[in-house]
């Protein structure tokens, strides 16, 4: 199948193999529905999107793992020994970060919308802040001074992204005006805001969208990298000494699809590379926030068959997980490849409706798709479900969160996450 990958799946006589177990006993061992993450295909994708960029690039290397694409502690602790830095988008990301481990220097925070409240929080925490806009400036001025901080800015042109909702540079998407970032002329104005009252700017980022990896979107992403570059020149002859780093935030999409291409990494590498020989540019360190492509096709969501019926010709199979647990189908009509664990190939396919248990029509996985008619109880997997899953996760309907299992090294380690609503104060009025 075109989504085999050594040691991480396989179908053996039929059945699927998650990290050489079987998919089918792990569902039936700890029940469903349950996320599956290789831990080891986690650090595998760690490694090659390090290695390849350091192959073309002589600077130091910062890879801040964006942790909102999957919070598991088990994998955060993976790359955390592999020396990765973190991207924190919340004080309660920060505060698991360095709960789990993480060092506040290895930490950058690039919020939007962000409160006075939440800066002092991730400020008393020790980690620099990436400021998305002029108002965050002021904000961290009234808190602190003479600290470092970094900026946020818009490249100018149309950001990239798999769906509309996740294109987060340009100035609108989908008729909706884009919320993040510096815009690219009001980057003199927080340049001189940020002198006036003695922040010290050392860094430059811009983070143009999610999931984007065909040959023209890289292109269009290296322009805006241009842009960056350009943008880090004219500021350090403003401010009259050199930046720390630059950062070409996240994005490197996955393949979900038999009809999509693999992350063009390499181009990638050689066309950063390009730019900052083209225009002359040196500088220490130069970071990247990748989500997805490091844990994107690690996970997968095991689900029982629950329910199975015919209704006008439609086969709608019924199954124990819903929107609330992988909500990317329904939220930007994202394709999951799902397959039969017990019956992976067979010539005998019909078309196929798989369905949630919420109560919702928009509940639903796979429209018609063509695939073998499972039985009820049998297992089924949602790949390419280890980003922007469990993290995006509700308890819509008041159902449980799924568990989860790690395997890492041969050892399987396994999560339950329970929320009870406590009162905390009552009072008469
Ligand atoms: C600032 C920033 N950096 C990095 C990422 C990670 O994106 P991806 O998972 O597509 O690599 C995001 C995701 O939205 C983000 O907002």
């Amino acid at each position: 199948m075109w989504w085999e990958i050594p040691n991480h799946l396989s179908v053996i006589n039929n059945k699927l193999y998650i990290a050489n177990i079987s998919a089918e006993e792990l569902a039936k061992r700890f029940g469903t529905p349950i996320y599956v993450y290789n831990g080891n295909r986690v650090l595998d994708k760690y490694r090659i999107f390090y290695r390849t960029l350091k192959r073309y690039l002589s600077q130091i290397i910062r890879i801040h793992y964006s942790m909102k694409a999957n919070n598991n502690p088990k994998l955060l602790e993976i790359l955390k020994s592999e020396g990765s830095y973190l991207d924190c988008v919340s004080p309660e990301e920060v505060e698991y970060a360095i709960a789990n481990g993480y060092a506040p220097e290895r930490i950058l925070f690039t919020g939007v919308s962000v409160s006075y409240e939440d800066l002092k929080k991730v400020l008393s925490l020790g980690v620099r802040i990436n400021a998305d806009s002029i108002s965050q400036i002021k904000k961290i001025s009234k808190i602190r001074k003479d600290i470092p901080i970094s900026l946020r800015i818009d490249p100018g042109m149309p950001g990239l992204g798999h769906n509309w909702r996740t294109i987060t540079a340009g100035k609108e998407a989908h008729n909706v005006p884009i919320k993040f970032s510096i815009s690219i002329e009001q980057i003199d104005n927080a340049v001189k805001l940020a002198k006036e009252e003695n922040l010290k700017i050392v860094g430059l980022h811009m983070h143009v969208g999610s999931n984007w990896k065909t040959e023209e979107e890289l292109n269009e992403f290296l322009s805006a990298a241009r842009i960056l570059v350009q943008q880090a020149k004219k500021l350090e002859d403003t401010l009259g000494y050199k930046l720390e780093f630059i950062n070409f935030g996240g994005g490197p999409g996955i393949r979900y699809s038999e009809k999509e291409q693999d992350f063009p990494l390499e181009k990638y590498s050689i066309g950063i590379s390009e730019i900052l020989k083209e225009l002359n540019y040196s500088i220490d360190n130069l970071a990247f926030e990748p989500g997805r492509y490091i844990v994107g096709d690690s996970g997968i969501l095991l689900v029982k068959v629950t329910d199975i019926k015919e209704r006008y010709g439609d086969l709608i199979v019924g199954v124990d997980s819903g929107f609330n647990h992988l909500i990317r189908p329904v939220l930007y009509g994202s394709y999951h490849e799902i397959v039969n664990c017990n019956n992976v190939e067979s010539e005998n396919k019909k078309l196929i409706t798989i369905a949630g248990n919420l109560c919702e029509t928009g509940d639903v996985f796979a429209v018609r798709r063509e695939m073998p008619l499972p039985n009820e109880n049998d297992i089924l997997a949602i790949l390419n479900a280890g980003a922007y899953g469990y993290s995006m996760a509700s308890r819509y309907n008041m159902r449980k969160l799924p568990k989860e299992i790690v395997i890492y090294k041969s050892r399987l380690t396994i999560y339950e996450e329970k929320f009870n609503r406590k009162v905390i104060m009552e009072e008469i009025v």
